[in-house]
């Protein structure tokens, strides 16, 4: 999954791109039993955190250091279960870039360019391609950036821009020649056309927008006039002045975050077995400004690189993407914020107010999947009041409750009647119908679907009323409460991917041990150099659980129930909107 710029505090528009899909995917091929490595980190280098860090006066290095320490916390307390989330500032990482690097480089794939490049008049320093905004040359868009219009989504050179300024200051950029090295994108232009059209498992707007990409390629910088990022390693270009282009290395995160994992569990080649192995599958997660990167760029790095390099040592070519997993832009309250503008809604924020299931049901459900949606404070209580807590908590809790209080433990079920069985065959359905979901990366689907079987199980308790029924014929109210104790289990497993803390709960007042979902834990990781940074991670392996209809054991002895989710007062709507500055008084 795409690696959060450590520029500053994350949004819930970035974990709705970047984070919680990967992790529903991740966890769900971990409960079928497949392998899973989920990498990422935080995204240092460059110009977003150079900026950011002039504007607070500290270091790039402070202020990286800072954000990604915040943003680990944050995923990590929205449960997304990294194999490894790391940083692009290890010395691995480095190594891995650079020999990324010199590989094209040797292999003639990166040329060298005299270009114009654009200069602050206030500060004598390179003006970064994304901080020139202009009019669009193609399409005429009056907020082009300089390195790419999001309107018509071509690849621009801020020199085409009519009417460039500077979106820090509003200057007018001066441009002065200056020496790069660029990737030679076009002679890969038919590798690349002809293994996109061969992705037809892509979602049709990703292909082809991917498709008209690469029907207009030209060589692209792949260095900068900074001096924070990683070193060339090509002689002519210090260190000083020139750094390798940040969305280069960060790509190339993917690829070094798996060698790092494997080093740090002690299994040095492991990672060739995602890396070089065509049985492998990698799937990338990401916002939909992302795209260009994943689908044509890394490709472009990936095919150029072929078996290395140090690093790939003729063990065979680099996996290409196999799919590439983008989300539209999720605005919150009418509004579009970016990390630099507005005041949105921190990731930090929100969990410190509110529990992290809803926030990730909220973004299944009702997130910018596939098309760009708004997040409405109101819209958060009614789906978190209304089908979270009113649908499944509530199944959860009644069936909890009277089982535990008339039972104690899993009841023994007498004789099945057609209304179990169809409820239980239902349910067990439900295993393929959202998995298939799932696996084509259709997680509101998914997850509706899951819904709509807890539904069909409230629908179930409700007729049956296992509360009337124990008076009367406590037998049949213990093969009610097996029936719907049963349901609930298997419902935990299909709500495990969207809603692992709440699953893990219900794993435990069902009387099971261990994790279904467990914790995720930061370890430090020390490189040769002496160096240490913190990782976040967990250990999977330990965990239980199957992608399979349950088999509930009677006499399993229930905990005490508790409610699941809490019911959230519509008045949070004003106090959340007084928050963001969004209120009557502050407009
Ligand atoms: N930091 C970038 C962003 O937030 C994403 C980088 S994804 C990677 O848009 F693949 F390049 F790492
Ligand atoms: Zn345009």
């Amino acid at each position: 999954m795409a690696w959060p710029y450590a520029s500053g505090p994350r949004h819930i528009g970035h974990v709705a791109g970047f984070g919680v899909p990967s992790d529903i995917f991740a966890r769900y091929h971990r409960l079928k039993g497949n392998d899973v490595l989920m990498v990422s980190g935080t995204d240092e280098h460059g110009t977003p955190v150079m900026v950011a860090a002039d504007r607070e006066g500290v270091s790039p290095r402070e202020l990286a250091d800072r954000f990604n320490q915040l943003i680990r916390e944050d995923l990590r307390k929205l449960g997304l279960s990294y194999d490894l989330f790391t940083r692009t500032t290890t010395r691995n990482h480095y190594r891995v870039v650079q020999d990324v690097f010199r590989t094209l480089y040797d292999k003639g794939y990166l040329i060298e360019r005299t270009t114009m490049g654009a200069f602050s008049p206030t500060t004598g320093k390179t003006l970064p391609d994304r901080y020139i905004e202009g009019t669009c040359p193609i399409c005429g868009y009056p907020h082009a950036r300089g390195d790419q219009c999001d309107n018509c989504g071509n690849q621009l050179d801020p020199v085409d821009l009519i009417d460039p300024h500077s979106t820090i200051d509003g200057s007018t950029p001066e441009f002065r020649e200056t020496t790069h090295l660029f990737l030679d994108l076009p002679v890969f232009g038919d590798q690349l056309r002809t293994w996109i059209e061969a992705q037809t498992h892509w979602r049709p707007n990703v292909r082809n927008f991917a498709l008209g990409l690469v029907r207009d390629l030209k060589p692209r910088a792949m260095t900068r006039d900074i001096d924070w990022g990683v070193p060339v390693p090509v002689e002519g270009y210090p260190e000083d002045t020139k750094r390798i282009y940040v969305w280069f290395d960060a790509v190339i995160g993917y690829l070094s975050a798996a060698v790092e994992w494997a080093h740090n569990r002690g299994t040095e080649d492991a990672w060739r077995d995602w890396w070089q192995n065509p049985e492998s599958r990698h799937y990338y997660f990401m916002g939909k400004d992302n795209i260009v990167f994943h689908a044509v760029i890394w490709p472009a790095m990936l095919l150029g690189y072929g078996e290395g390099g140090e690093i790939g040592a003729d063990r065979g070519p680099l996996q290409l993407p196999y799919d590439i997993a983008s989300s539209e832009y999720l605005t919150m309250e009418g509004k579009k914020f970016s990390a630099s503008r507005g005041a949105p809604i921190l990731v930090r924020d929100f969990l410190e107010r509110y529990d992290p299931d809803p926030l990730r049901y909220y973004l299944a459900a009702a997130g910018p999947e596939t098309q760009d949606t708004d997040f409405t404070w109101a819209e958060f209580v009614r789906r978190n009041n209304d089908e979270l807590l009113a649908n499944w908590g509530n199944l959860v809790n009644r069936t909890l409750v009277n089982a535990y209080r008339n039972f104690g433990e899993v009841p023994e079920p007498g004789e099945l009647t057609d209304a179990d069985r169809t409820l239980l065959a239902a349910v067990e359905e439900g295993f393929r119908l959202v998995g298939d979901q799932i696996e084509q990366a259709r997680f509101k689907a998914a997850i509706g679907e899951a819904m709509r079987l807890s539904s069909v199980a409230n629908q179930y308790v409700a007729e049956q009323a296992p509360w009337a029924l124990v008076k009367e014929d406590r037998e049949r109210a213990a093969t009610v409460l097996y029936v719907a104790l049963r349901a609930v289990d298997s419902l935990k497993t299909l709500f495990t991917p969207f809603l692992p803390f709440s699953s893990q709960t219900v794993h435990e007042l069902l009387g099971y041990e261990g994790f279904i979902a467990g914790p995720l834990e930061f370890r430090e990781e020390s490189e040769e150099d002496g160096s240490t940074h913190v990782v976040l991670t967990g250990d999977y392996d330990a965990w239980i659980g199957d992608w399979a209809p349950s088999d509930l054991r009677p006499g399993l002895k229930l905990l005490e129930p508790r409610p699941l989710f809490k019911k959230l007062d519509p008045s949070i709507a004003d106090v959340e909107l007084r928050r963001m500055g969004l209120d009557e008084d502050a407009a």
